[in-house]
């Protein structure tokens, strides 16, 4: 089955060819840099950029894949989570495509493409959910923190996620508070490398509670303080690694601590994590060691699948499909800012 999945949720315009669960091409367009003139995501701008984007991205993955819009069985898109504007955009392109084509529109959920995307390995990227075990599964990004247990493929139930800002979030938002650009993630992971996780120990909020919820607002108010508090700190070069390196062990300890004990708790034998925030060095060396001393299997998404990304999402469509789950989207389906992993997919033709 060859399938052209389309991903534009949030700030990545993102087009794949999918061909029998093979990722042959993969073309994201990244907003990043636009946005961080601002600070974080302008949702109109996004929009703008994604209508802006989508027919060269999609001619570029068309042609990195060597293959012609007539030979797709059908197309899969984003329909949610996410920006209303954003998501808006790529579910009208793939809509009018589909009609142009004459071929079906399948509407997948963003999480579900992030919580699956640890089952795929080599290169060119495969789908391995013929290995699939039951497991818990951390989807960490800029926008979601969600702690979901897959019991089966396409079974799975949230268990808890963020009360107030997601783990990226706290990332980029703590890193601006340091006086680093947006997104901070990737620039408090290279700037910990070299400092001290313990010389100024951040608190570790819901980490020791029974309950799967996260909770990060604290934290960010907890080095604004910090700063507040030690004017000089960030004046040196090694005082701004070592802030970097507690604040991000903060974090991640929090993430691996309740995910190992869900996993424990629940008796699965594997962890599963994905989103952009899975790409941190610290969070995955953690992780690795946590899960080893329990015990436990670990799968984490590979990096290019981590932040946002349309082969993800063809990946799910195509396992979708091979399981007789496709839900294919009538001509009058709209995007689904809201949509909560696991609630039926409104809309879909009679
Ligand atoms: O999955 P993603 O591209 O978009 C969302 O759906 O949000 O994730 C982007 C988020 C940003 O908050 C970014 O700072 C964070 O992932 N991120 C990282 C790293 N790479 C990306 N955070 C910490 N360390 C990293 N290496
Ligand atoms: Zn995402």
């Amino acid at each position: 089955m060859l399938l052209l999945a389309i991903e534009t949720s949030c700030d990545e315009t993102s087009v794949a060819v999918v061909a029998d669960g093979a990722v042959l091409a993969n073309v994201v367009a990244s907003q990043a840099v636009m946005h961080a003139e601002y600070g974080g995501v302008v949702p109109e701008l996004a929009a703008r950029e994604h209508l802006r984007n989508l027919a060269p991205t999609a001619r570029a993955a068309l042609a990195k894949a060597s293959t012609h819009v007539r030979s797709l069985d059908a197309i899969a898109v984003t329909r949610g989570p996410g920006l209303p504007s954003a998501l808006s955009a790529g579910v009208r392109a793939a809509l009018a495509m589909g009609l142009a084509l004459g071929k079906p529109v399948m509407g997948i959920h963003h999480h579900e493409a992030h919580l699956y995307s640890a089952w795929t390995d080599g290169d060119p990227l495969v789908s391995r959910m013929d290995t699939f075990q039951p497991n818990i599964s951390l989807i960490v990004s800029g926008g979601h923190t969600l702690l979901a247990h897959v019991a089966a493929p396409f079974k799975h139930r949230v268990l808890g996620g963020t009360v107030d800002d997601a783990a990226g979030e706290c990332f980029d938002k703590t890193a601006k508070l340091i006086g680093l650009a947006y997104p901070g993630g990737p620039l408090v992971d290279r700037l910990a490398r070299d400092g001290q996780r313990r010389t100024f120990p951040f608190p570790r909020p819901k980490r020791d509670d029974p309950d799967d919820d996260f909770s990060f607002s604290g934290l960010k108010t907890a080095v604004r303080y910090f700063l507040r508090d030690h004017p000089s700190v960030l004046d040196r070069p090694e005082g701004l690694r070592d802030v970097c390196a507690g604040v991000q062990e903060a974090i991640v300890d929090v993430l691996v601590t309740k995910t190992v004990r869900a996993a424990l708790r629940l008796g699965v034998p594997v962890v599963t994590a994905s989103g952009g925030v899975a790409c941190n060095s610290r969070f995955r060396e953690a992780l690795r060691s946590r899960c080893d001393a329990a015990g436990l299997g670990l799968r984490i998404a590979s990096a290019p699948l981590c932040t946002d990304n349309a082969a993800m999402v063809g990946l799910v469509g195509f396992e979708r499909h091979r399981a007789g789950l496709a839900e294919w989207l009538g001509l009058d389906a709209e995007g689904l800012p809201g949509w909560a992993l696991g609630e039926a997919q409104p809309g879909l033709p009679g």
